[in-house]
């Protein structure tokens, strides 16, 4: 039986799995990573075990999961969903966690959104996302899990509509700042609760999290220096109408994470301009 624990990481080839997998010890932790096409250039990139299915059949996925798993069983799942209709993506969360039941795995680190700490936001999207958290809280079969709550991803600004909104409808809203984090920040987190999901910091913890605060006139600022570039949008950005409502809401509610707080728990997380400075945009300038 192998020495290392397994983690099957759910949504694998997508920005938090894969920063996820990039973070994990290799030498702690064998990794298998879900994706609906092995075959796929960016399953392959990962590096690790794959194993193919829909997410309308987690069983599958985990029986597979179980035979690549060297004898250890699947000790870690990491649940992030990419599903786009509510519904579909509440059915396939709590899916997802009965069937880690079924699987005997000890410890979860599901990856939601900063407002699916909150009851009800009236954006589905979000609520179902609250409801895939109480579905895991009041599961008494893991030992452990961590609910992680990100806000804003820094690589939202690789989408020209996005960055529109830094000096359209941002100065505009209810609140004067904006919070933000770095994928690749996720996914040390998430890595750093599986090594120590028995700890006071992680089990049974939920932490909205974030690496930076700033007004939208800061992040012009960070832009200028960064970039040489000077951002001003032409038009405000119109987002489809699937995405629209979480704009407006995002716009009229603060985010809950606590940059202050992350900074005492992860002293390492990157502000924006660090981020911004390893990115494209920066060469660019
Ligand atoms: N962007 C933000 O600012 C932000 C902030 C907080 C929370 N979130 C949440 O983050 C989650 C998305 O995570 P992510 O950005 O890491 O994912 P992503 O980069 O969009 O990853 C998508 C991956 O998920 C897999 N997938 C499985 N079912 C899918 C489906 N029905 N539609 C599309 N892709 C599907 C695909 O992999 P295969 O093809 O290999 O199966 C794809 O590579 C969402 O729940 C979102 O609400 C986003």
């Amino acid at each position: 039986m192998s020495e290392k624990r397994t983690i099957l990481v759910f949504t694998a080839t997508g920005k938090q799995g894969s920063a996820v997998i990039k973070a994990l010890d290799k030498t702690k932790f064998n990794t298998i990573a879900a994706t609906r096409d092995a075959s796929s250039d960016a399953a392959k990139a990962l590096g690790v075990e794959l194993v193919q299915g829909s997410l309308d059949d987690p069983d599958s996925i985990f029986a597979q999961a179980k035979d690549k798993s060297e004898g250890g069983g699947i000790w870690g799942v990491l649940l992030v969903l990419a599903e786009q209709d509510p519904e579909t993506h509440k059915k396939q969360g709590l899916a997802i966690i009965d069937a880690a039941v079924r699987y005997d795995v000890k410890h979860v680190v599901y990856s939601g959104g900063d407002f699916s700490g909150k009851e009800v936001t009236g954006i589905p999207f979000f609520d179902v996302k609250h409801d895939i958290e109480a579905h895991l809280k009041q599961n008494q079969s893991f030992r452990s899990w961590t609910i992680l709550r990100p806000v804003g991803f820094m690589e939202n600004f690789y989408w020209p509509l996005y960055l529109d909104q830094v000096t359209t409808t941002w100065p505009k809203a209810k609140h004067s700042t904006y919070k933000l984090i770095a994928v690749e920040d996720i996914g040390k987190i998430a890595a750093e609760a599986f090594e120590n999901s028995d700890q006071e910091k992680f089990s049974k913890k939920e932490i909205n999290i974030a690496g930076d605060e700033l007004t939208p006139g800061e992040i012009a600022d960070i832009w200028k220096r960064v970039t040489g570039q000077t951002l001003q949008a032409k038009e405000t950005p119109v987002f489809p109408p699937t995405f629209a409502p979480a704009f407006k809401f995002f716009d009229d509610n603060q985010f809950e994470a606590d940059v202050e707080k992350n900074r005492r728990l992860f002293p390492w997380i990157s502000n924006f301009e660090s981020w911004l400075k390893k990115t494209p945009f920066a060469q660019a300038a």
